[in-house]
């Protein structure tokens, strides 16, 4: 089905997502443990896919359409504060959610992800949009609402047995099972 949005607004909408969910993470409690991992996990997923559909879908179509070097250098950039993300994710996910060391690190990450999400609002977009005509910005939000479909699918093949689970003690912490 053909999208009415752009590349732009869609993108904007997944960071507002991303926004709210590591707002809740930071005011979440340390007792509250499981809800810690749960929006923890939510927050890696929502990354993960928005990282991958710019990386495959806009971020080139940006690279080839702007011809500044500082507009280029915007998409290098970018590619490495998801390379920072990358590395702060797995080590979070490591840290014991009932500390103040899991609150620091989910502080950073907060940090950092809005640090990199209002650079591109900021930056990157607003160039994107003069580079790129509307029917572009159209077809790009079509091919990463695909692909977007197509890796949630691919998470929840994986995932389903778990998330029946997870539902059930998303508040009541203490029953985590550790290795
Ligand atoms: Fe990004
Ligand atoms: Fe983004």
């Amino acid at each position: 089905m053909p999208t009415q949005q752009d590349a732009i607004s869609m993108l904007k909408a997944d960071h507002e997502k991303v926004r709210g969910l590591l707002a809740q993470l930071e005011s979440s409690s340390e007792r509250s443990t499981s809800r810690r991992e749960a929006l923890l996990q939510e927050i890696a997923h929502a990354v993960e896919i928005h990282t991958t559909i710019e990386e495959e879908i806009f971020y080139p179509a940006y690279r080839d359409a702007v011809k500044k070097k500082d507009d280029k250098k915007l998409y290098q950039e970018a590619l490495e504060e998801h390379h920072v993300v990358e590395l702060v994710m797995p080590e979070i996910e490591e840290t014991d959610p009932s500390t103040e060391v899991f609150a620091a690190k989910a502080k950073v990450l907060k940090d950092v992800i809005e640090h990199h999400a209002d650079e591109e609002e900021k930056e990157m977009f607003p160039r994107a949009k003069k580079v790129l005509e509307k029917e572009e910005l159209r077809e790009l939000a079509e091919r990463m609402e695909a692909r977007k479909a197509e890796l949630e699918g691919m998470r929840s093949d994986e995932s389903e047995e778990e998330d029946e689970e997870e539902d059930e003690d998303m508040d009541e912490s203490e029953d985590e099972e550790e290795e």
